[in-house]
């Protein structure tokens, strides 16, 4: 695809689904370590504002939580300068190019996805005769578009979760399909998943202790208000272990989350405090929020700026689309003429 000078940097692309409200899951787990990927390589983010579509039926829902998904990677400090930062949808080249995909893509491929198979199996368990009952050929495509968002920008790294490990290998299955029958015209990069790692290396727990996600219910919101930021937390279940009582700070996830934010004295003195008895889970929570709030107060203020109707937000985004499609119309002209359209 469109040849490399020496000087280029390596380049990373990455999708976001706009499904949600981001939580501090997100921001540990996927917004910062993406960010920062961006010392390392030539990096686009994206809303996948059309894999959204999926599952969102509600048109208010899909248009509030793209502009919320990018005010917040804005917010948190993407630098729309040295990161090309778009809408999915704003490059139409990425759709073009999912047909042909489709095309040289198997069926078999697509029956083992993980989303598929995890849906089918969901209408096994509850007895449902037509086992693709509920099923949209968006779902069953979706991995078809991804590789398209993904080959499309001659990338070399695919920073994600886990979950989406399986996607990234399928993209680099079908760009292999396409090179074995096109390849002597042009070939795509095989490109290759990187799983980002948040500051503890390990996954930051959400308010029950297992991992912060929007489908178990245990998220604290990035954007809240100060006063539903302190309720949420105060809300947190914890045992009824007396204040002078020494506590594990390791199977707490208030201090785990505490000791993502905190500075590293405020979290060993946290953990001594907590060891020895006499301190509280009231007192913890308040340290949390404390910290949490001083840390997230910035970003509030940003966010809810970009969030207004006719902030620069939406020159950003127009900008990131013209430098997204600058780069992905030379790779569809060439698969153009490869396949022998135009
Ligand atoms: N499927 C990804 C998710 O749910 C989002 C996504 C869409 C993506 N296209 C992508 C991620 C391309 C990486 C590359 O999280």
């Amino acid at each position: 695809m469109p040849t490399e000078d020496a000087t280029q940097r390596p380049v990373s692309v990455t999708g976001i689904k706009p499904t949600g409200d981001p939580h501090l899951g997100n921001l540990v787990g996927a917004i910062l370590p993406a960010l920062e990927l961006a010392d390392e390589y030539d990096s686009m983010y994206f809303i996948a504002d059309y894999h959204a579509l999926t599952s969102l039926r509600s048109p208010e829902a899909v248009a509030h939580y793209t502009r919320s998904v990018a005010a917040s990677w804005i917010a948190a400090g993407l630098d729309p300068d040295r990161t090309i930062f778009y809408r999915q949808s704003d490059v139409p080249e990425v759709f073009e190019l999912t047909w042909v995909l489709s095309c040289l893509t198997a069926k078999g491929l697509m029956n083992r996805a993980h989303a598929y198979k995890a849906a089918v199996d969901r209408n096994k368990e509850r007895g449902i005769e037509d086992v693709d009952s509920g099923i949209n050929m968006g779902l069953y495509n979706y991995p078809v578009l991804m590789a398209s968002d993904i080959l499309i920008m001659d990338c070399d790294v695919v920073p994600v979760g886990r979950d989406q490990v399986q996607h990234v290998e399928y993209a680099a299955d079908i760009a292999g399909a396409f090179n074995a029958v096109y390849g002597e015209h042009v070939r795509f990069k095989l490109p290759r998943a990187r799983i980002p790692q948040d500051k503890s290396g390990q996954t930051l727990p959400g308010t029950d202790g297992r991992k912060m996600s929007k489908s178990y219910g245990n998220t604290i919101p990035l954007f809240a208000p100060e006063e539903e930021l302190r309720k949420t937390i105060r809300r947190i279940p914890t045992d009824s272990t007396p204040i002078e009582e020494p506590k594990d700070p390791d199977s707490s996830p208030i201090f785990q989350i505490l000791a993502n934010f905190a500075d590293p004295d405020v979290t060993a003195t946290t953990r001594a405090e907590l060891m020895a008895g006499g301190m509280g889970w009231g007192h913890l929570k308040e340290r949390l929020f404390g910290t949490l709030n001083t840390y997230l107060a910035p970003l509030r203020e940003r966010y809810f700026e970009l969030m207004e109707p006719d902030s620069r937000l939406n020159d950003i985004l127009a900008a990131g689309a013209d430098k997204a499609r600058k780069r992905a119309q030379p790779t569809l002209a060439e698969v153009r003429k490869a396949v022998g359209i135009g």
